[in-house]
C-alpha cells in the first residue's frame, strides 16, 4: 500500500487540524479516510476522462452496472439499476431522507454512540425529535438494546431508524439475527429504516462470518433504504459520490421528487468515473488494504494488552476505526484532551462527539495509515500513560 504524506494537499485530516483541534502539528488519526493512494485503476480512469472537454456529463450505464455487480458479488444483494439514486455523499442523502420520510412531530432513532452526522441530520430538520437509544456494552463489544428500543419507538413516536452497519464507532458488523430482530421490531411499529452501509467492504478477515447487508435478511423492501459508496472502500471521498438503493417504487419516487425539487438529483462527473473504475478494478487493492488495516489493529491490540491493559479496546469487526476506552485513567473530556493533544500530540475523534452516555474518556482512532504512524501513536500513548500511574 502506497503511503502518502498528505500534508499541504488541502485534506481535512492533516490540513484541517487547527480548525478542529485548535492547533497544528498533531499526528492525525481522526477523519475517516486513508493515508493511502487510491487504486491505480481510479487515477487512470480520471486521467482519461479529463482529456475530454469537461462539459455537462451524462451518468454512464457502466456506473450502474458496476454498482449492481458489486452489490451482487460482494454483498449478495440483488438490485436493479433503476433502484439506484445517486447523491453527492451518504451524509446529504441521510439529511434528505430524514426530510422526505418523516414529518414534523416524528421521532428519529439512532443507536449511540454513533457517527455524529446522523444526529445532526435530525437536529437540522425542523420539528423532528432525535431519539438516542444507547447500545449495551457486552464485554469488549456492543449489542442493541431491543427492549429499550421498543419502549422508545412506542413512547417517542419514532418513524425512522438510522442503522449503521458496520457501526461507526464501535466496530460492530451486525449479525443476520440481530438485523432481523431490529427489522422485525421496526416493521411491527411501521418504522422506516435507513441502513448506512458505507463501511460494508472493510471487514475483519478474522470475523469468521460474512458481513450481512440488512436488505438481504428478508423482504423489507417497502421499509428499507440502503446507502453505500465506494468512498470508504477505495479512499475516494473527495469525488463525492454515493448510491442510495430504494427498491420500493413509492419511496423511490418520493426521494427522487425531493431531489428534483431541490435540483440535486445528480453527482459530479469525477464521482461517477472514479466509482465505476474502483468497483470494476479495485478488488486486489481492497484485499491489500484490508490486510494492512487489520494488521494494524492486531498490532495495536497486542501493544496495549502487553504494555497497558488498562486501556480497553473494542473488537474491530469492521471499519478502520478503533474504539478505545481510557476511562481507567481519565475522568472526562478535559483530561482526555490534555492527554491526547498536549502530552501525546495526537488528533483522534473524541468519544463525546458520538453523543452516547459515558464515553467522555473514549477515543476513535483511524488506523488506515502506515504502520510507522500506528507505532508512533502507540509509543506516545503508552509512554504518557506510564507517567500517569
Ligand atoms: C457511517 C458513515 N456514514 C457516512 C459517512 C460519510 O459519507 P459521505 O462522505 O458519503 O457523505 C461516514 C464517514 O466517516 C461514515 O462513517
Amino acid at each position: 500500500m502506497k503511503y502518502i504524506d498528505r500534508k499541504n494537499t488541502n485534506c481535512i485530516k492533516w490540513d484541517g487540524l487547527e480548525n478542529q483541534f485548535g492547533e497544528d502539528g498533531l499526528l492525525s488519526m481522526w477523519v475517516a479516510d486513508m493515508d493511502f493512494a487510491c487504486p491505480v485503476c481510479v487515477t487512470e480512469a480520471l486521467r482519461k476522462y479529463i482529456n475530454a472537454p469537461l462539459g455537462y456529463f451524462k451518468p454512464p450505464l457502466s456506473y450502474f452496472e458496476a454498482v449492481v455487480r458489486w452489490e451482487r458479488e460482494h454483498h449478495n444483494y440483488e438490485i436493479k439499476s433503476e433502484w439506484i439514486c445517486v447523491t453527492p455523499g451518504v451524509v446529504p442523502a441521510i439529511y434528505w431522507a430524514v426530510r422526505v420520510f418523516t414529518k414534523p412531530g416524528d421521532g428519529v432513532m439512532v443507536s449511540t454512540p454513533v457517527y455524529y452526522p446522523f444526529m445532526n441530520a435530525v437536529d437540522h430538520c425542523e420539528e423532528r425529535e432525535l431519539v438516542r437509544c444507547e447500545l449495551k456494552k457486552a464485554g469488549t463489544s456492543y449489542e442493541m438494546d431491543y427492549e429499550r428500543m421498543e419502549e422508545d419507538i412506542v413512547g417517542k413516536n419514532v418513524k425512522l431508524y438510522i442503522l449503521c452497519n458496520p457501526h461507526n464507532p464501535v466496530g460492530r458488523v451486525w449479525t443476520e439475527e440481530e438485523l432481523r430482530k431490529l427489522l422485525e421490531l421496526c416493521r411491527k411499529y411501521h418504522v422506516m429504516v435507513i441502513s448506512d452501509e458505507i463501511h460494508q467492504d472493510i471487514i475483519n478477515p478474522m470475523l469468521g462470518r460474512k458481513k450481512v447487508t440488512a436488505a438481504t435478511v428478508g423482504d423489507y423492501d417497502d421499509m428499507l433504504i440502503t446507502m453505500a459508496a465506494a468512498s470508504k472502500t477505495f479512499n475516494i471521498a473527495a469525488v463525492q459520490n454515493s448510491f442510495v438503493i430504494i427498491p420500493d417504487k413509492g419511496n423511490r419516487e418520493k426521494f427522487q421528487a425531493f431531489q428534483e425539487r431541490m435540483s440535486v438529483g445528480n453527482a459530479n462527473a469525477f464521482g461517477y468515473v472514479a466509482t465505476a473504475a474502483a468497483l470494476q478494478g479495485g478488488e486486489a487493492w481492497l484485499r491489500e488494504v484490508t490486510e494492512v488495516i487489520f494488521g494494524n489493529y492486531e498490532y495495536i491490540k497486542r501493544r496495549f494488552e502487553e504494555e497497558c491493559p488498562e486501556v480497553k479496546i473494542s473488537d474491530l469487526e469492521g471499519t478502520y476505526l478503533m474504539w478505545l476506552d481510557f476511562s481507567s485513567f481519565f475522568a472526562g473530556k478535559r483530561e482526555i484532551k490534555e492527554f491526547l493533544q498536549k502530552k501525546c500530540r495526537i488528533a483522534m475523534d473524541y468519544g463525546s462527539w458520538f453523543r452516547g452516555e459515558g464515553y467522555d474518556a473514549f477515543v476513535r482512532m483511524n488506523i488506515a495509515t502506515s504502520r510507522e504512524n500506528v507505532r508512533e501513536a502507540c509509543d506516545r500513548m503508552i509512554r504518557a500513560l506510564r507517567e500517569e500511574v
